[in-house]
Order: structure tokens, then sequence, then C-alpha cells
């Protein structure tokens, strides 16, 4: 079996490169040609032709940006003629409605379909350490166990394809909201002149901690917001997803409608490709 992985972007490559190394066939596709140049030195076969890593692949993961791309690289007129009997595993951040209808899409073209979304990032792709959430049948989960094991020990069946999309995109809602909520409560320190490592060693103690504080705490202090593992417009498209999904449930969202301006802000301040952490500065900008 060989296994075609669509986007080789910050996560698609450690991802690659894990089958690699466990031995399975693997082909790479990515529409930019320097983004394959890593992979191929390494000795993996690469394409910037989406077809023909279709053909060349039984099994296709996908982990592309968004919806768009999905369908660009795999309904384009030259591609989804080709997903007869092949199988998706689509492992990108998407919305429970998106995931199932392009399920639907693939199974009326032959094909076979499931969601796998990940928490984690390029640290814990290299180290096959993702908590991978799968959206299928038990079977298809049971069938594909142990390719998803390449990416994370332990990967749980949540539900159908949309429940492993939806549990997703609640993970990244708090990724969005605890680090607005502490970035805020950061600069309201600095501002008072209180210092922040006693700051932090009450908080570490206390029941409001959270580990993502410390990842992000030096970033936040020196402004630092190069060599992003997770950029500020990924941050705001799952925002987004989740602003859409839970309006059409009726839930209250205007907290995190607050979270969207301030990442917006940063975005807009050119910290878009930085990581999320910047929308600190965007928080603590002199209005
Ligand atoms: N980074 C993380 O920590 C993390 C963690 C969990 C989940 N995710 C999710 O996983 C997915 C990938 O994330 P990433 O961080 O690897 O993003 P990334 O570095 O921005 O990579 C995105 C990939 O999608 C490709 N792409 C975008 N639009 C396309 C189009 N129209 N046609 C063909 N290819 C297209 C890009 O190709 P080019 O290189 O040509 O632009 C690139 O290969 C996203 O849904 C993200 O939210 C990310």
């Amino acid at each position: 079996m060989k296994v075609g992985i669509f986007g080789t972007g910050l996560m698609g490559q450690p991802m690659a490169l894990r089958l690699f190394s466990a031995q399975i066939p693997v082909i790479a596709y990515n529409r930019t040609p320097s983004k394959l140049k890593a992979l191929q030195q390494q000795g993996i076969e690469i394409t910037t032709n989406p077809s023909e890593a279709i053909m060349a692949a039984d099994c296709l993961i996908l982990i592309l940006t968004n919806t768009p791309a999905i369908e660009d690289v795999i309904f384009s007129d030259e591609s989804f003629s080709l997903l007869e009997n092949r199988s998706v595993i689509q492992m990108g951040t998407i919305s429970p409605d998106e995931s199932r209808l392009i399920g639907d899409r693939v199974v009326s073209l032959g094909g076979e379909y499931l969601e796998a979304p990940v928490l984690g990032s390029i640290p814990q792709a290299k180290a096959g350490e993702l908590l991978v959430m799968v959206g299928s049948t038990e079977k298809q989960f049971q069938k594909w166990l142990p390719l998803l094991q390449n990416f994370g020990s332990k990967p749980r069946l949540i539900g159908e394809v949309g429940a492993a999309a939806a549990l997703k995109l609640a993970l990244n809602q708090l990724i969005a909201s605890l680090t607005s909520a502490f970035a805020l409560s950061l600069g309201f320190v600095q501002n008072q002149g209180v210092d922040v490592e006693q700051f932090m060693e009450i908080l570490r103690e206390s029941a409001l901690y959270a580990p993502t504080f410390d990842k992000k705490v030096k970033r936040m202090c020196e402004n630092n917001y190069a060599n992003p593992n997770f950029p500020s417009k990924h941050l705001l498209k799952d925002i987004n997803l989740f602003l859409n999904q839970a309006k059409t449930n009726g839930l209250n969202i205007t907290s995190l409608e607050g979270v969207s301006q301030v990442v917006v802000q940063a975005i807009e301040m050119g910290f878009a490709d930085d990581d999320y952490s910047s929308l600190y500065s965007a928080i603590t900008s002199k209005r």
C-alpha cells in the first residue's frame, strides 16, 4: 500500500517523514516545489501534480489549509474521477459540516472517507505524539488504526464523520480563548509594574494554570513570534469555523467574537504568518 501525503506544509512534512521512516511507501504532493525539496532529499517520491499522486496512492492523507484547498486538490476536473477505490483520510482542521460534505462526495465517487484531525503541533508531529481524533465507522477505525498510530500512539474513535472535526474545533476554541485571556492578564500585570515571574509562580500553583501559558510567556514578553508552529492566520481560520458552526447551534459566542477581533488586529499588524501568541501584541499595543 502506498500513502499519498497531500500538503507538505508545517504539519505535512514531518508527517510524511514519520511514514517514510516506518518504511511505508509514500508519495508527497505540494503545489509549491520548494516545500518538497527536503522530503525529496530524504528519498521520498514527490510530485506537484495532484492527479499523479492520487493515481499512485491507495490512501490519500490530506493535511491542507482548508476546504477550498481540499476541493482544489481532490475535486478538480483532473482529480475527481480518480477517487474511485481510494481511501481519503482528512487530517486538517475543517468544520464538521464541511467534513460531512467532502465525505459524501468522496463516497459518491466510489471512494472511502474518514476524518482524523489532530491536536499537537510540529514537535508532536515529528515525535509521533499527536492526539489523533477519528470520525469514521468502527470498521474503518480498526482498518486504519495501524497507519494512524504512526502519528500518535493512541488514536481515538470519536464518532461518525463530523464528530472528530467538532471536537477538534472545540479544542482550538480553547487555544484561542486561553491564550487571549492569559495575554490580557500578562499585559495588565506588566502595565501595573507587577513582577512577571511572581505572577507566573502564583499562577503555576493555582487551579487557573495551563501549560500553554509557560510555552507562550517568553515569546510574549520578548514580542518574538518568529518560526511559528501554528500561525495566527490558521488560528483565525479555526475561530471562524467554530463561530459559524456554534452560531447555527444557538450558542452565545460573544466572548469568542472578541477574541476573533484581537486576532484580526494581530494579523493587521503583520503577524499573519507568525505565531498566534502575537495576539499579545494586539492586546498591549497602545490605543
Ligand atoms: N500547524 C499546526 O500546529 C497544526 C496543528 C493541527 C492541525 N493543523 C491544521 O492542519 C492543516 C495544515 O496545517 P499546516 O500548519 O501544515 O499549514 P501550512 O503550513 O500553511 O500548510 C498548508 C498546506 O496546504 C497547501 N494548500 C493551501 N491552499 C492550497 C490550494 N488551493 N491548493 C493546493 N494546496 C494548497 C499549502 O501549499 P503551499 O505550500 O503551496 O502553500 C500547504 O502545503 C490546517 O488545516 C491546520 O489548521 C495545524
